[in-house]
């Protein structure tokens, strides 16, 4: 079987807690005899030309440093200030600085640089998200001609969004140099066909263009999910036991309604919290009664968009707890830390309501794991933002337009009262669209089409799997 060679921004570490993407990749990498590659972590004055490997628990891991200015420009600069925002469609949030694309393209030419030494020719590669779209041209510039295939893990930008990127004509060949781009919902590959089939780029900088020729380059939808049945057991493992009780206790008989996110814009946090505002303001009998929990890990917090969002939501509760917090009792708890895995799942066993509403996302692997999480004989209820991937394969859970939080206080109301029966039934369907989209067969399903010689059992992916698109 060829080697697997697999590329993104940061690499699994020592961190036990560490992401589902990292666990699912482990196996296969370990079955393929490939390595993971990425950034060390670390900042020096001067750039590394050569990659440290280290063996991570019998994973092989290649690292290199990046310059503290070189990071900058291509991680909080072009990446998260300009990628980030446009890909989410907050072009009010878009800083742009020219000279952050040259940081991006050099962070770019270094990873490929300094991965070619250990590339063997019949490697595949899997490139990861948006910091390296650029990679496959880079490293196709050196000479490799491996099968190179590109996950994005973020939505697609509509057509007008994509075009308020400066060099978005540039980072389209980039991706049309990949043999195959994965995307994770259907609404992505209609958005990078729309493109595809329309383009008319022309800009100022540059006069007219040549269209960019995605002829030899295959884009699907690959829908990445979660292990249902491992984060199933996790919820009833004696750690996340442990913080039900805890919660039990500070609960006594309120319903608990829950959110767990990356302190970022694109979660729509302000709103849900409003949404919960109005949930009180317009129904009093469940003040006491309920109480919400919102976890937010700070995020890329050098980046001016980010400390405001903090600040927003920071006013937020307050003002929900000035309105209707009484000396024994509080309507919200607000932590801005993050937890471990067991901790998480015995929360989301624990709460009737599970909140995933941002305003746009990729899939939101939140919702997966929530759904994971759930007793099977008393399940809660997912309300869900219709703007996350996951609304694409999770029609059950009860959709919201997280911009209208009139409609989401009402959607948290119907979550409350809705009987057993019906969060059975609706919960089944979820967990049964968990297990089909799980992280396992996600990741079978794009190395089958990456490299189809290499396909396990020779099956080919599984068609009812994926959505494809065909540009030509
Ligand atoms: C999103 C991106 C990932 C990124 C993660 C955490 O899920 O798709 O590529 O790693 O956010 O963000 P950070 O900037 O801390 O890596």
């Amino acid at each position: 079987m060829n080697r697997l060679i697999i590329v993104s921004n940061r690499t699994p570490g020592k961190d036990p807690a560490a992401g589902g993407l990292a666990v699912a990749l482990r196996k296969t990498l370990a079955d393929r005899n490939g390595f993971w590659f990425g950034w060390s972590g670390k900042l020096t004055e001067k750039p590394s030309p050569d990659a440290m490997f280290e063996n991570i628990d019998g994973l092989s891991v290649g690292r290199i440093d990046l310059t503290r200015d070189d990071h900058h420009a291509y991680y909080a600069g072009f990446s998260n200030s300009i990628l980030w925002p446009s890909f989410h469609l907050r072009l009010d949030l878009a800083t742009i600085e020219a000279p952050w694309y040259e940081g991006y393209r050099r962070v770019n030419a270094q990873f490929a640089k300094a991965l070619l030494p250990h590339l063997q020719p019949d490697d595949v590669i899997w490139v990861h998200d948006y910091h390296l779209i650029p990679l496959a041209t880079e490293l196709r510039a050196l000479g490799a001609r491996n099968r190179i295939g590109f996950y994005l893990h973020i939505p697609f930008p509509t057509t007008d969004a994509l075009y308020a990127i400066p060099h978005h004509n540039e980072l389209m060949r980039d991706l049309a140099r990949y043999d195959i781009v994965g995307l994770q919902a259907n609404r992505d590959v209609i958005a990078f066909t729309d493109f595809a089939d329309n383009q008319s780029p022309s800009s100022l900088a540059d006069g007219p263009l040549e269209a960019v020729d995605f002829s030899r380059t295959e884009v699907a939808a690959f829908p990445i999910g979660s292990d249902p049945d491992a984060f199933a057991r996790l919820a009833t493992s004696p750690a996340a036991n442990k913080m039900i009780k805890r919660m039990q206790r500070f609960l006594d008989d309120q319903r608990l309604l829950i959110g767990v996110d990356r302190l970022d814009y694109s979660k729509g946090l302000p709103q849900r919290v409003e949404a919960y505002e109005k949930l009180l303001a317009n129904n009093a009998h469940l003040r006491r009664l309920v109480h919400l929990l919102q976890v937010a890990p700070p995020s890329r917090d050098t980046i001016k968009e980010y400390q405001e969002t903090s600040d927003a939501l920071d006013a937020m509760c307050g003002r929900v707890m000035g309105r209707f917090a009484e000396p024994d009792w509080a309507p919200l708890t607000y932590v801005k830390r993050a937890y471990g895995q067991p901790s998480l799942a015995g929360l989301f066993r624990l709460a009737r309501v599970g909140l995933v509403t941002p305003l746009r996302d990729g899939m939101n692997l939140v919702a997966h794991e929530y759904v994971a999480a759930q007793n099977p004989d008393n399940p809660g209820v997912l309300v869900l933002s219709r703007f996350a991937g996951a609304a694409e394969i999770f029609p059950e859970a009860l959709l919201v337009n997280p911009f209208d939080t009139d409609e989401t206080a009402e959607a948290l109301r119907l979550a409350l009262e809705m009987g057993l029966d019906e969060r059975k039934q609706r919960w089944q369907a979820l967990m049964d669209a968990a297990r089909h989209y799980s992280i396992d067969n996600w990741a079978q399903n794009f190395l089958a089409r990456l490299n189809p010689a290499g396909a396990q059992g020779g099956g080919g992916p599984d068609r009812d799997f994926l959505y494809l698109a065909s540009v030509a």
